[in-house]
């Protein structure tokens, strides 16, 4: 029998940790040890954004996503407000910035005026380093405007002596910019422009790399079929985070990402092989940027409470335990279900110890694998038995397994 439970933390390792806070929250632990911390929060759109993601074995075999349902919501009572919620949180990212780290906060033309002011006076004007615009073509064309096309990336340091190595996301140099001077090709091949100074022959190779601009027009929105895209709203393209902070971390050094939403920089960082942690206040983005990470080793800091949900299956004698079916909260919105695991997305198995589930292991609907497997080893381990699971919606479910009363 599986008995609904309350959870405050999952575990499946060290790498990376998610919180469920609010970033204004301040953050002891990383007091002084962050290298750096990105942030893209909302941008005063005064919209509602839904979170998309495929349901059930169908919809994974298909492809689309068929569940909408809430993400997060954009709304300020005024402008105080939202000043009020970047200034807290640039304070945070100087609080827990190393003396060489940077913070980057992604906003558009709604705020990034109202952020730069707010920032150099967190920061100090002498610790800007960047306004880094990233264009993009995609969304519809103005008709009395100039079509906002591009989202801005403010960057400061924690002091002035900051790290960053713009050759990291070097570009190859540009032939059209000197096609004024002479060209030539060297024994190898390599194509090269020559400029003649105070007697001295240079040369300029083709493929030599050059610090990038701060204009980058290179990466594109994600597409609505994206394979990247996980239903998350105002999710941000992998290429963007992944070209920002290889330029600003090295490995084993710490990424903050606040209001991380499906953690792109946390998937960012990971990939550069840095500690990560992200921070959202939705238990949905904290959801939808776990299964992004495959549930791997990570730690989530985040409270379920015992859920009105239920589970049905059975553990037979040499301890397999078959899952027959998930009956969801009554307040899901799930579309008719062919199977009666539909409505999860995945699920754990592990053990519960004073509030903290340790992964066992994880099934999970993905592209290749649409239909979720039912069934896993029990074996015994500290703590008591108990099962996680992850719904379509982005809601986590806590049970513990109680033997049947015969
Ligand atoms: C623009 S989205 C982030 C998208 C993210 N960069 C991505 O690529 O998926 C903004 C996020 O801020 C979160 N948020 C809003 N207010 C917050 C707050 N005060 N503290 C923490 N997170 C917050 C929302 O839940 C949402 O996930």
């Amino acid at each position: 029998m599986f008995v609904p439970v309350q959870i405050n933390r999952i575990v499946s390792g060290d790498g990376g940790r998610l919180i469920r806070a609010d970033a204004r929250g301040p953050l002891p632990e990383l007091r002084g040890k962050v290298q750096a911390v990105y942030c893209d929060p909302p941008f005063m759109t005064g919209q509602k954004y839904v979170r998309k993601r495929r349901f059930g074995e169908l919809g994974w075999e298909k492809g689309s996503p068929q569940l909408q349902v809430h993400g997060y919501t954009d709304r300020f009572p005024d402008a105080d407000a939202y000043s009020a919620l970047l200034r807290d949180i640039a304070v945070n990212a100087r609080d827990v910035l190393t003396d060489s780290g940077l913070f980057m906060l992604h906003l558009d033309w709604r705020v990034s005026a109202m952020a730069r002011i707010l920032c150099d006076g967190i920061f100090g004007s002498g610790c800007f380093v960047n306004e880094l615009i990233w264009a993009y073509e995609s969304g519809g064309r103005a008709s009395r405007t100039f079509s906002r096309k591009h989202d801005t990336i403010l960057i400061y340091g924690k002091t002035k002596d900051w790290r960053l190595d713009p050759m990291a996301a070097g570009v190859p140099r540009s032939i059209r910019r000197r096609s004024h001077m002479k060209r030539g090709v060297d024994e190898e091949g390599r194509e090269y422009s020559i400029m003649v100074s105070g007697g001295k022959t240079y040369r300029y190779y083709d493929d030599d790399p050059i610090s990038p601009g701060d204009v980058w027009t290179d990466i594109s929105h994600l597409q609505q079929l994206d394979p990247e895209r996980t239903g998350w709203p105002t999710q941000k393209p992998l290429k963007l985070l992944h070209r920002l902070l290889s330029c600003a971390v090295k490995p084993g050094e710490e990424v903050l990402e606040l209001c991380c939403g499906s953690g792109t920089a946390c998937a960012a960082a990971d990939m550069l092989g840095c500690r990560w942690t992200g921070i959202d206040l939705s238990e949905e983005a904290l959801v939808t940027t776990a299964l992004r990470m495959e549930m791997k080793d990570l730690t989530l800091d985040m409270p379920v409470d015992p859920s009105d949900a239920a589970l049905q299956g059975s553990v037979n004698d040499m301890g397999l335990l078959v899952l027959d079916a998930f009956i969801p909260p009554e307040n899901a919105v799930f579309p008719p279900s062919a199977h009666p695991l539909d409505p999860l997305e995945a699920w754990m198995t592990g053990n519960l110890r004073d509030g903290v589930f340790t992964v066992r292991e994880t099934f999970r609907r993905t592209l290749q694998h649409p239909a979720l497997q039912p069934m896993a080893l029990l074996e015994p381990d500290a703590g008591d038995p108990a099962v996680v699971c992850l719904d379509a919606s982005g809601r986590a479910h806590a049970f513990t397994l109680v033997p049947e009363r015969e």
